[in-house]
């Protein structure tokens, strides 16, 4: 049994050990494995590698993927994925593994449509965008590094009587901006999810200000409708007090995986071996709980994520 692996989309902490975790699987019960550079990108130009097991030595504690990534238009095309299957083909393999976000899965999900190519999707993205499984691998390391941040801004903030908008990633998801700002003690968080009234909550902050809090955190998703300096400047009127903007930006995509994404990177990734020994043809895996799950696909993609809108009220009774 030959399987190709691959990880696509912006890249995420614990893809490296999810990489390890599936190599060293496939390698333990007698199969081969090759890896394919670049993402569908690499899949398309023929860049295929025979992986063994030195190749994922030293990379369970390593940020990025060593395969690395890329955004693929091309395999969004029904002529890209056929070609791409062409290629896959030719080196022999029976069974591809995509780690990655959404598109990484839909592609993933129209390869298998199409051909009937054995495809497996596993979470790798810090958005927490995926319905299907509770966390995906890195947006554990993300969370801790926007807290660090969120630490780091507080200090500054309160000695100078400031408020700052930290504005942190996710895309269309606020998993980022819920999780990080209620365990860093924001004052407010805003998310895509859930629409806001900028004068309601510059009235927050002022009756804050005049308990005599010293400054002010507010976390703001990216995917939220509203320019962070407008935002800012807004705030600004509404309270007199100082307004900046922090965009993290990629700083939350690096670093060493957390013991946590390293966990579920691999228990996921041995997961997906056996599901491709025991002959599923597809597969998205995650975590439920504390329970690796697998759905097809399709039904996967097709899930409706449920949003901690509750983090929000938590944080209005904390703030
Ligand atoms: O999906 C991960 C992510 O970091 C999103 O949070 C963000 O919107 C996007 O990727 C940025 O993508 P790029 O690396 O292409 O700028």
């Amino acid at each position: 049994m030959r399987v190709g692996i691959l990880t696509s989309g912006g890249d995420a902490p614990g893809m490296n050990a999810c990489l390890r975790a599936v190599v060293r699987g496939c390698l333990y019960y007698g199969m081969e494995v090759f890896g394919i550079r670049q993402g569908y990108e690499g899949l398309l130009n023929d860049e295929f590698v025979r992986m063994e097991t030195s190749s994922v030595a030293d990379i369970i504690h390593r940020g990025g993927t060593i395969l690395q990534t890329a955004r693929s238009a091309r395999f969004t095309t029904e002529e890209g994925i056929l070609k791409g299957y062409e290629n896959l083909r030719m080196h022999g393999i029976e069974a591809l593994v995509v780690i990655g976000g959404d598109g990484t899965l839909r592609g993933g999900e129209t390869l298998h449509r199409l051909t009937r190519m054995p495809v497996f999707g596993l979470p790798g993205t810090i958005d927490n965008d995926l319905a299907y499984t509770d966390f995906t691998i890195g947006f554990d390391t993300a969370i801790n590094t926007v807290l660090s941040a969120i630490g780091n801004i507080r200090d500054t903030s309160s000695s100078h009587g400031r408020t700052t908008i930290i504005e942190v990633m996710g895309r269309h998801c606020g998993d980022i901006a819920l999780n990080a700002g209620l365990a860093g003690g924001a004052e407010t968080i805003l998310i895509p999810e859930r629409p806001f009234d900028i004068d309601v909550i510059g009235k927050q902050l002022m009756a804050g200000k005049e308990r005599g809090k010293l400054h002010s955190i507010i976390i703001k998703a990216e995917g939220v409708d509203i320019d962070s300096h407008e935002l800012a400047k807004r705030f600004e009127a509404i309270t007199g007090c100082e307004t900046k903007v922090v965009d993290l930006g990629y700083v939350q995509r690096g670093g060493s995986p957390t013991a946590r994404d390293r966990i579920l990177a691999s228990r996921i990734g041995v997961r997906c071996v056996e599901l491709i020994r025991e002959g599923e043809t597809n597969a998205a895996i995650g975590i439920k709980g504390d329970s690796i799950v697998e759905y097809p696909l399709s039904v996967a993609l097709a899930m409706e994520k449920n949003t901690h809108f509750d983090y929000q009220r938590i944080c209005d009774i904390l703030l």
